[in-house]
């Protein structure tokens, strides 16, 4: 009897959870004493387990940055502190879709980590695949990424991440609202919103000044120019903090057009006054004769590609008779040891996740404002991206010192 109506109810129970998932074919839910395949990546062996504990799974996602093993470090001692196991996803989202993780445990999550740039659970910036190589639609990687968290039994994921990932949990959360995900925000470039600064920058902040340093003492000994390009995508805090911080004389960043006349003026006024001057660009800054072109990653997937730019400015100034130089600092950037300020952050980050996945207080990003770690529920948040305003007190105080910072 009881078959037969479920038989009867089938149907409708098919169609009604396909919609509170918001068009994701299937969830399936096993329960607690289910056998999992794990490929724990650090012996190499394909081992089994059940779950014995509640379970909280942590991921990196998009480009590394200094302050992400910070974050795993602390988010694993708190989960382990309050009966947690901690499974660290490789590769990102990646590992969620393609079962590649490890079991986190003291071996791994040592104290040497806190200053150990990169991510020990490694990271990918490549577009996703199914199990077949077959491109996945963002659409399509959100259901995957759904029905991974149910089959993996998680109690709640950590998402530490760029704006990208901001907008991949938004629409995860959009489909199946029983996932406890907090998002944590990191990134060299520092243009997430919901947060007045991001793990990563602190380091990289660091480590830009002390090779635009290096990049100082050789063009006072040779009496040069140079223009040091810096990463940071379309916005230009790297630029800007580390130019003030070195004391440069230019700072072109993507927020303000400049005009070249002005600038070879200002150039050319700095080297006359001590003999070299700096010009810091950041990486999506263009000029006449170079403009940044798309490339295709996946069919839904465009991005700009960037690099060059301290080259042709700098070819540019020597054409008004300036000895200029250029250097591209490149990836160098993504590295260093880990400074105070983006250990403590992190591990401020990686406490609070687990604290907010233990009472069940998720579907959040966090952020830092006025000293303090905040939580803004994913649905209150409009926008991802932040970009430097003319009323930034940086911009500001850049223009207070005679930085020529555009028009
Ligand atoms: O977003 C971080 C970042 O380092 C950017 O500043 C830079 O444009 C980009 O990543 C480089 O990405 P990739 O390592 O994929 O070349």
């Amino acid at each position: 009897m009881m078959f037969e109506s479920f038989r009867k109810y089938k149907a409708l129970i098919i169609v009604i959870a396909f919609f509170q998932l918001g068009g994701c074919s299937t969830q399936q839910h096993i329960d607690n004493s289910t056998t999992l395949s794990v490929i724990d990546s650090v012996n190499g062996d394909k081992s089994v387990f059940k779950k014995s504990r509640k379970r909280i799974g942590i991921l990196t996602s998009g480009g590394d940055c200094s302050g992400l093993n910070a974050i795993i470090y602390a988010a694993y001692k708190k989960a382990k502190a309050l009966g947690y196991e901690v499974i660290g996803f490789k590769y990102g989202v990646h590992g969620v879709i393609h079962n590649q993780y490890i079991v986190l445990d003291d071996r791994i999550c040592n104290a040497d980590i806190l200053q150990k740039s990169g991510t020990l659970l490694k990271s990918s910036t490549k577009v996703l695949t199914d199990n077949n190589g077959k491109l996945l639609s963002k659409a399509e990687a959100d259901c995957e990424i759904i029905k991974r968290y149910h089959e993996m039994q998680l109690d709640g994921l950590i998402y530490i991440g760029g704006n990208g990932s901001i907008g991949a949990i938004k629409n995860i959360l959009k489909k199946d609202t029983s996932l406890n995900i907090v998002g944590i925000p990191k990134t060299i470039d520092n243009d997430i919103a919901n947060t007045e600064t991001a793990v990563g920058f602190a380091t990289v902040s660091e480590v830009v000044c002390n090779a635009i340093e290096n990049i100082i003492s050789t063009a006072q000994s040779h009496e040069r120019v140079f223009v040091v390009e810096v990463m940071g995508r379309d916005a230009g805090y790297i630029a800007l903090t580390a130019g003030i911080a070195t004391g440069a004389d230019v700072i072109l960043i993507p927020e303000k057009k400049y005009n070249w006349e002005n600038l070879v003026k200002k150039v050319e006024q700095s080297y006359a006054e001590k003999k070299y001057a700096i010009v810091i660009v950041s990486e999506s800054v263009e000029s006449e004769e170079m403009k940044h072109k798309s490339s295709k990653l996946s069919d839904a997937l465009l991005r700009k590609e960037y690099g060059g730019i301290a080259k042709v400015i700098a070819k540019n100034l020597k054409k008004s008779g300036l000895d200029a130089k250029s250097v591209n600092l490149g990836h160098i950037q993504r590295g260093g040891k880990t400074v105070v300020a983006d250990r403590l952050l992190g591990q401020k980050f990686g406490v609070q996740a687990v604290n907010l996945i233990n009472q069940q207080n998720c579907g959040c990003l966090l952020g830092y404002q006025n000293n303090q770690v905040i939580g803004t529920n994913m649905n209150d948040i409009k926008t991802t991206t932040r970009n430097l305003k003319v009323t930034d007190e940086d911009v500001i105080l850049a223009s207070n010192l005679g930085i020529y910072l555009g028009e």
